[in-house]
């Protein structure tokens, strides 16, 4: 691969292009001049003129398949940041036209849309890599330290709560309130969130889940027809998941715990606590026989920033790797496949009065 800087378009100019991606893309050129933004799309006139002002050398378009048209010579990827239900169509054009696809979560809605894309990735030998930037958070990646080192011993069961006061809003100018309708979101809190509560189970647990159980409710069927709150078990070979996901709580957090077989990890926000079990004499703390050592530190997230543009630098240098190394199905994009696979699991579970659904991680993954 040439020096020269990668170059890029971005598709959908709402929230999280304009306060997270684009700046961390401007302050990279700053420091490393390895990225530039060359190009927009956005369907809204008002983004358009805003993503103008903001990127006055890039040129703005309106419809995606004209900035293609236009520019996929000079271009080497797209940045898709539009609601979930568009992600599949632009991605899977960009990449017949030869770039690569950075793609926000969930990478698509259906697992359909997904084994094509990861087809297409493979057959155009372009990079196809998620937006799955919880893993890019400092205390995720203290986290996953504290488990590398082994001092808590092997996984056995995790716990993943994402608390929420409110479904996350889109900007003014566009549909505010896409998350609570299908036809944009593709579905509500499981469709929007599950992904980076999926994926980090995997990184935690060390291996891919084989069945879910799930249950949801939607709190104000009469005016959303998404979910607002859901839960689920998820059946790993050697332990347990547990996710809770809602946008009806009084407070906007996450809180995480890690059990291992010799200590355990919590986290609230960026509070991380490690409990160590000292020399024992068998395992239960009635006869006096264990005690636990605690380490408690800070460690700054910014997980108030919902943009977490902080995060963005270390997953474009993923995405960066994998367009160097050739990786175009990476484990990024095949845990993507999992996530949209959980999901719709997920869905027909909660529909069946949460029957446990089968997960087929292998078929994708040889
Ligand atoms: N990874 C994260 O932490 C994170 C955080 C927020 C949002 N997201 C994801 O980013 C994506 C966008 O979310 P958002 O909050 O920025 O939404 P948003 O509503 O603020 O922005 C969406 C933008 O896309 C434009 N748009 C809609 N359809 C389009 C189309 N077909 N072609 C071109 N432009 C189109 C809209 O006009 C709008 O400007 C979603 O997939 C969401 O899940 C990820």
């Amino acid at each position: 691969m040439s020096n020269r800087p990668l170059r890029g378009a971005v598709i959908g100019y709402g929230f999280i292009s304009s306060k997270g991606h684009i700046p961390a893309y401007l302050e990279r050129k700053r420091q490393k001049q390895d990225v530039e933004i060359v190009a927009v799309a956005d369907i809204c006139e008002e983004r358009r003129f805003l993503a103008g002002e903001f990127l006055p050398e890039a040129r703005v378009y309106t419809d995606y398949q004209i900035l293609l048209e236009q520019e996929a010579e000079e271009l080497d990827f797209v940045d898709i940041a539009t609601p979930p239900v568009f992600h599949a169509e632009i991605a899977l054009a960009a990449l017949k036209k030869g770039l690569h696809v950075l793609c926000e979560k969930p990478l698509t809605i259906t697992l359909e849309e997904a084994a094509t894309l990861l087809e297409a990735a493979r057959k155009h030998q372009r990079v196809l890599y998620p937006c799955h930037n919880y893993k890019h958070a400092p205390v995720v990646k203290a986290i996953n330290g504290v488990i590398e080192s082994g001092k808590i011993g092997k996984v056995r069961s995790v716990t993943l709560n994402t608390f929420r006061n409110t479904h996350a809003k889109g900007v003014n100018e566009w549909r505010t309130h896409w998350r609570r309708e299908k036809k944009f979101g593709g579905g509500g809190i499981a469709m929007d969130h599950g992904s980076h509560t999926f994926y980090l189970t995997f990184d935690w647990l060390k291996s891919y889940p084989t069945a879910v159980t799930a249950k949801m409710t939607n709190l104000e069927p009469d005016k959303w027809d998404t979910e607002d709150n859901f839960s689920a078990t998820l059946t790993f070979p050697e332990g347990l998941a547990h996710v809770h996901l809602t946008w009806t709580a009084g407070v906007r957090k996450v809180i995480y715990t890690i059990q291992g077989e010799r200590g355990a990890i919590t986290v609230d926000d960026d509070e991380m606590q490690v409990a160590l079990m000292e020399k024992t004499s068998g395992p239960d703390v009635a006869q006096g026989a264990v005690t636990w050592t605690v380490e408690k530190k800070k460690i700054q997230s910014d997980w108030m920033d919902a943009s977490h543009v902080h995060w963005f630098n270390s997953l474009f240098d993923g995405f960066k790797k994998a367009i160097a190394e050739d990786e175009f199905v990476g484990k990024e994009a095949k845990e993507a496949y999992l996530c949209i696979q959980l999901i719709a699991q997920a869905y027909r579970s909660a529909r069946e009065k949460s029957l446990e659904q089968p997960l087929e991680p292998l078929r994708i993954l040889p």
